[in-house]
């Protein structure tokens, strides 16, 4: 077996050793994003720091524990802080726990991250629902041998984020009386946020929103065969002409007042799951 196969190995018995579960959903939130986890009746909390080979989340907004528990009926893995490349982590470390949930039989994968919106169209606040990405500007986790155990050599990218799901996720949010925007995100490394000119041109490439996060974690669940959703909270606009400066508390602040229709949306995604 590989080194990755062996460490995903000890991570997972050790996670099964402390909980036996069949739980098939696993959930990522995003920066801010975090109170979701509230909505879930928790069986068991494990801090990412006792978790063998797991990385250990440092940014401000994220906290550090792989939760399982139930939210709208069903067993879901919830991991509330996430790794990003800009912390100093490899792509093989930021995607990690996406491996480890699938090992742990997880097949359905929901993210949430929060976006600078790009679109004109759009406003701070907003949710979008993710179609499709563009990866380009970071660092494709699988690089390197190919590990066939998990996926195939060239994965197809065709429907990164399933079509059922963000259909599903469009009529709950017509039931519920929220505007759910639809878009392209683009994925950058940060930590930096974007120059004026930088935003232009990911609009111009097709970009309808922009983050740090998730495109890497998309990739390697799609090479493991699992269906992904995800969304982003708009929480600044790249592309005003005004004066515009960007602040994480900013973010933070953006994501935490748009995180209740977040939260009715995943909760109802999962309860049709
Ligand atoms: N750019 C990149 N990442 C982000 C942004 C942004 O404007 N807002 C929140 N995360």
């Amino acid at each position: 077996m590989s080194v990755l196969m062996n460490q995903l190995a000890e991570t997972t018995a050790f996670i099964k050793q402390k909980i036996n579960t069949d739980a098939s959903v696993g959930i990522i939130l995003g920066s801010g994003l975090g109170n979701l986890a509230n909505e879930i009746t928790i069986d068991c909390s494990i801090p990412y720091s006792e978790i063998p080979h797991f990385p250990v989340s440092t940014v401000e907004g994220h906290g550090g524990s792989l939760m399982l528990g139930e939210l709208s009926g069903k067993k879901v893995w919830v991991m509330s802080g996430r790794f990003h490349y800009y912390e100093g982590y490899t792509p093989q470390q930021v995607t990690y726990p996406v491996r480890v949930m699938h090992l742990l039989g997880v097949k359905t994968l929901l993210l949430s991250n929060a976006a600078g919106g790009v679109n004109p169209a759009f406003s701070v606040g907003d949710l979008m629902v993710i179609t499709d990405h563009i990866s380009m500007f970071v660092v494709n986790p699988l690089l390197g041998k190919n590990e066939d155990a998990l996926g195939t050599r060239f994965p197809d990218m065709s429907e990164p984020y399933s079509k059922v799901l963000v259909a599903k996720a469009m009529q709950i949010a017509a039931d519920n009386g929220i505007q759910l925007k639809q878009g392209v995100y683009t994925g950058v490394t940060g930590p930096t946020f974007e120059t004026r000119a930088e935003y232009k041109m990911i609009h111009a490439l097709g970009g309808d929103a922009v983050g740090m996060s998730t495109v890497q974690e998309n990739i390697v669940a799609v090479h493991c065969g699992m269906q992904v959703f995800a969304t982003s909270v708009i929480t600044d606009l790249g592309i005003r002409e005004e004066e515009n400066v960007i602040t994480h508390e900013e973010v933070l602040q953006a994501a935490k007042e748009a995180e209740p229709k977040l939260t009715l949306l995943f909760k109802a995604l999962v309860a049709g799951l």
